[in-house]
């Protein structure tokens, strides 16, 4: 309809390139290849830090590579919605339902606080764990507050402690998966804050816009290739043939990543330093080396390197999750990111209200 007046602005599909607010949190730089979390290197993060301590420079702007962050205890009420769920229920329902259910067992006043942000991230990991157990026919577990929360889910889930090696590497996924700007469920979870709903609310959002297939990556299509490829000494033939087929390498590519993706580089440090690495990581590391050379003599026009997803297949493999419970262990993660998005839309907030552009019939009568 022509003489709308938003007809005469511009108009951008998916918003892209639509500047839609302003954060300190995170600043993804695809064409150097740098991700930093409130300015520090993804990489030092990694190195120097705990995911912990991570949530808490998102959440704080300080640096406290000694702060701690153990899992929390599940509400009863929660705890009886999840024994109702049926087996069946996919992990990202059962993550929604839980944070929505916990959001209605506490008192979320505005403005969401720190403390909120801790008590929903600390909640999320025993969730997920207890409703796998129960899927299974097992009882939930008690939280172990000597335990670092990525220790204490692992804990949680399998009903053993970790070794220090194994938690690590989850540890280093969850600070890698924890914050990337302004993607799908982080919008969404500012526009729900934006609105001064509560923090509950805001991250079941969260959760469920991540659900859908077009956000997340494909770190278990990355397990199926690595299956098919079985072993390293028929990676070449492997990715040389897939290649011919006109078929896309997971884990390699990236829509805003030119460069190395930095947090692919952080997660394969992590990778290589494992005391005992997990088949699933060796073949990974292995497959790499062999992708990137074929893939730079196939195409040297464009630079394809490897992506987030290819070192979280194998390190979510290799601390034993299985494939389905992939996409919710990164929900899990990216808890700090949203919380942290929430408090910052909090402190300086504005209804986030676009317009829209109608193109709808002209004004008319109702059919006789
Ligand atoms: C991530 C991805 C969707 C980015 O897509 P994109 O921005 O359209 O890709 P580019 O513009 O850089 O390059 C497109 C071309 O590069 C090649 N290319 C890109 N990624 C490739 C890959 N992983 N394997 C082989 N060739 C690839 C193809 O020739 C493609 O040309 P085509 O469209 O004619 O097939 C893409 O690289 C991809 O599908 N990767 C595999 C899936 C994956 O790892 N997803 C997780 C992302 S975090």
């Amino acid at each position: 309809m022509t003489d709308a007046p938003t007809a005469q602005r511009p108009y951008s599909p998916g918003l892209e390139g639509v500047i839609a607010g302003e954060t300190s949190l995170s600043f993804v730089d695809g064409e150097r290849g740098r991700l930093l979390y409130r300015g520090y290197r993804i990489g030092d993060l990694v190195a120097h830090g705990t995911y912990p301590a991570i949530a808490n420079l998102l959440w704080t702007g300080d640096w406290d590579p000694t702060h701690r962050l153990a899992t929390g205890q599940i509400p009863p009420a929660v705890m009886a919605v999840l024994r109702a769920l049926p087996a069946t229920t996919k992990p990202m329902d059962a993550l929604r339902t839980a944070v929505s259910a916990w959001g209605a067992t506490q008192d979320l006043p505005w403005p969401p606080t720190i403390e909120h942000a801790r008590a929903l991230t600390s909640f999320s990991p025993s969730a997920l764990a207890a409703f796998a157990r129960l899927r299974a026919g097992d009882e939930p577990i008690e939280p172990d507050p000597s335990l670092d929360l990525v220790g204490g889910f692992l804990y949680q889930l399998k009903g053993e402690r970790p070794d220090a090696g194994t938690a690590r590497a989850l540890d280093a996924y969850f600070i890698v998966g924890s914050e990337h700007g302004f993607n799908a469920s982080t919008f969404t979870a500012r526009v729900i804050t934006s609105t001064r709903s509560d923090i509950a609310s805001a991250v079941a959002g969260a959760i469920g816009t991540m659900k859908g297939p077009l956000h997340g990556g494909a770190p278990s299509e990355v397990v199926d290739q690595l299956s098919q490829v079985g072993s390293a000494e028929h990676a070449e033939a492997w990715v040389r043939d897939a290649l011919d087929r006109g078929e896309r390498l997971m884990g390699f590519g990236h829509r805003v990543y030119r460069a190395y993706d930095p947090r692919a580089a952080a997660l394969r440090t992590v990778a290589e330093g494992m005391e005992h690495r997990p088949d699933w990581l060796e073949l990974a590391i292995q497959v790499e080396d062999v992708a990137l050379r074929v893939l730079a003599e196939k195409h040297p026009e464009r630079a394809l390197k490897t992506n987030v997803e290819f070192y979280a297949a194998p390190v979510l493999m290799g601390v034993g999750l299985t494939p389905d419970l992939f996409p919710a262990t990164c929900s899990l993660a990216r808890h700090a990111g949203w919380t942290a998005h929430v408090l910052e839309q909090a402190a300086d907030n504005r209804l986030i209200r676009p317009d829209v552009n109608y193109v709808g019939p002209a004004e008319r009568d109702l059919p006789a």
